[in-house]
């Protein structure tokens, strides 16, 4: 995820706004950032690695000057974040500009096309393709503006993009698909930027550029055709009534429940990783004689299912480990032989840090998932993959743990096709299902919200609640567990279903709520009839199953269906809704879901 941010006026100097709306940005995404102007018919640009106010000071964004620019603050997915990888990319002539929120899927093949054509690329984005497209039709004889939706045109996956000409300096060109961007107009001024809140602080006239859609922005007009056909899109400005801070959570009245739902683009971006990063991982994987998960909180269930998965799928055993318990348990055998499979969403947290420069002192391979590039575990990794979730705000994590999954999910099968351990069918039935996930959560968002909110009506005065989970959602149960106990502060319990008769069956008394998660796999007849021990009891059994599965139906209480996918995949989709209820318990009982007590995004001491 980056911030983008574009702004002309009919005269003077746009440049003080255009840094304060791309500060306001800075959440999106911080490892790099840029900013140009059209200055009498040049193009000006400043841009470099670091943090916003880092680059500020090492160059004085404010020397700038011009009455049209854009600028972009970066959380790098394609090509390391340093300056030459920092946006805004320009074209051979650097005359044009541009800045990008998203991933272009296609920009290999255009890039190799327009190198045949003689653009010199001198970055390694999957951006840098569109000021070359832009200029490669205008060579043609296009204007600008028709040189860029013909250059959007060619473009597949997600983008939000605004576009700049030193030889139009008139106008602002943006488009968008799936990445979000939202048109701006007042005070002489035309806006674009990837929210709301950058633009609040200057305009309360804005307007959401639509799916599919690109925009010709002047100082003082803003217009909007469809990409695909060029048709007229008639749409009003809306005024906004609100402060930087309730604009920043884009109408969710909490990060997390803004995080939870930004799930289907965030699995998706996880599943967009690099095929030589993974080939690469999964031959260090394969040297090892023992593989350890080695992660905390969040991130170590992650390294549950990842553990399961990977034998499941590769024939890899791996074994997860609580980061802050490594060195004690496994130290004195950890040697050159070991890979170490460290997860981790901050990439700082101290336990991980402290296991993995153990291990690597030893001599084993250290290997990474994490959330945030330039962190201290990118550096220690030998090999790192880049979930690409953009930053997460709530302390829960949710939207970081469901991209762990998929990365892992990806890891697992990469490694299976390299070792031989799954045939050409299965491969492909796996990967496909994989892929529809993103797809599927999108409809478990649209499905579950009223059943979510009537089981948190129930948990909010449970003096404790139980978790039972089996196989591969043993480690679901312990996330459900987990979220609900960090927000709602209400005791919680879980454990794998089968020892409920080996000693916490003894808790279960009339009115216990016991969630439990049902996947349509070899696990599911022992978990039914684990359902039905408590519920003999007189527990209150919340269930979690994939739709249409009658027996299910008849041991729940309150049955919260989702969708089908593999079983193996239901990780991804059964922790959905115990994010949501999670969340609505704690708001239920009057708790900030977003700032829990005690608690802190990233745990930097032992
Ligand atoms: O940044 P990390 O993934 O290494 O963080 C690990 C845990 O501190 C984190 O998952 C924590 O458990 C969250 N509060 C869970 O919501």
């Amino acid at each position: 995820m980056c911030g983008i941010i574009g702004i002309i006026a009919s005269q003077g100097n746009i440049v003080d706004e255009l840094y304060r709306g791309l500060k306001l940005l800075e959440y999106r995404g911080y490892d790099s950032a840029g900013m140009a102007v059209v200055r009498d018919g040049e193009l000006l640009i400043i841009k470099d690695k670091g943090m916003i106010e880092e680059i500020h000071r090492r160059y004085n964004f404010l020397s700038l000057e011009g009455s049209v620019g854009i600028a972009h603050t970066r959380w790098a997915t394609h090509g390391a974040p340093d300056k030459v990888n920092a946006h805004p990319h320009t074209d051979c002539t650097e005359t044009i500009a541009v800045v990008h929120n998203g991933i272009i899927e296609n920009y290999l093949e255009l890039k190799e096309e327009l190198m045949k054509s003689g653009h010199v690329f001198r970055s390694r984005t999957d951006t840098e393709v569109v000021p070359h497209l832009i200029e490669e039709y205008m060579r043609s004889g296009l204007p600008f503006k028709d040189a860029f939706i013909k250059a959007v045109r060619r473009l597949r996956g997600a983008y939000a993009i605004a576009a700049i000409s030193a030889n139009s300096p008139d106008k602002i060109m943006c488009a968008r698909a799936e990445s979000p961007l939202v048109l701006g107009i007042g005070n002489g001024r035309g806006y674009c930027s990837s929210d709301i809140p950058s633009l609040v602080a200057f305009t309360d006239s804005v307007l959401p550029l639509g799916e599919g859609e690109y925009a010709v922005i002047t100082p003082d007009s803003v217009s909007i055709r469809r990409i695909s056909d060029d048709s007229p899109v008639r749409r009003r400005f809306k005024k906004v009534s609100m402060s930087v801070e309730e604009a920043k959570k884009e109408g969710y009245p909490h990060y997390m429940l803004k995080e939870i739902h930004e799930q289907p683009y965030t699995i998706k971006y996880a599943l967009e990783l690099q095929r030589n990063y993974l080939d690469l991982m999964s031959s260090f994987i394969d040297r090892a004689s023992r593989l350890f998960f080695v992660a905390a909180g969040t991130s170590y269930h992650a390294g549950m299912v990842g553990s399961y998965v990977f034998s499941k799928l590769a024939r890899v055993v791996g074994f997860p480990v609580i980061a802050s318990e490594f060195v004690s348990h496994y130290g004195e055998s950890v040697s050159v032989d070991d890979a170490v499979l460290a997860i981790s969403q901050s990439g700082e947290t101290r336990d991980v840090l402290w296991a993995v420069e153990y291990a690597k002192a030893r001599g084993a391979t250290v290997l990474a998932i994490v959330n945030v590039l330039a962190s201290t575990l990118t550096r220690i990794a030998r090999v790192y993959l880049h979930q690409q979730s953009g930053p997460e705000i709530g302390v829960a994590a949710t939207k970081t743990y469901t991209g762990q999954l998929a990365s892992l999910y990806l890891l697992a099968l990469t490694l299976a096709r390299n070792r031989g351990k799954l045939g050409q069918d299965e491969l492909d039935h796996f990967l496909q299902e994989l892929y529809r996930t993103p797809g599927v959560v999108r409809e478990v968002l649209g499905q579950v919200e009223e059943d979510t909110k009537r089981v948190a009506k129930l948990l909010k005065d449970a003096r404790y609640v139980i978790f039972l989970g089996r196989g591969v959602n043993t480690a679901t149960a312990h996330e459900g567990r987990l979220k609900l106990m960090e927000i709602s502060y209400i005791p919680s319990l879980s454990y794998p279903a089968g020892e409920n008769k080996h000693g916490p069956i003894s808790l279960v008394e009339k009115g216990v709520p016991v969630v439990a998660l049902v996947q349509d796999d070899e696990t599911k007849k022992y978990m039914l009839s684990n359902i039905h021990e408590v519920r003999t009891r007189g527990a209150k059994t919340i269930v979690i199953s994939s739709s249409g599965d009658e027996e299910v139906s008849e041991v729940a209480d309150i049955l919260i269906e989702v969708p089908r996918v593999d079983p193996l995949f239901t990780p991804i989709t059964y922790v959905v809704p115990l994010q949501l209820i999670a969340y609505y318990t704690a708001v239920l009982r009057g708790l900030d879901p977003d700032k829990p007590r005690n608690l802190a995004k990233s745990v930097t001491v032992i």
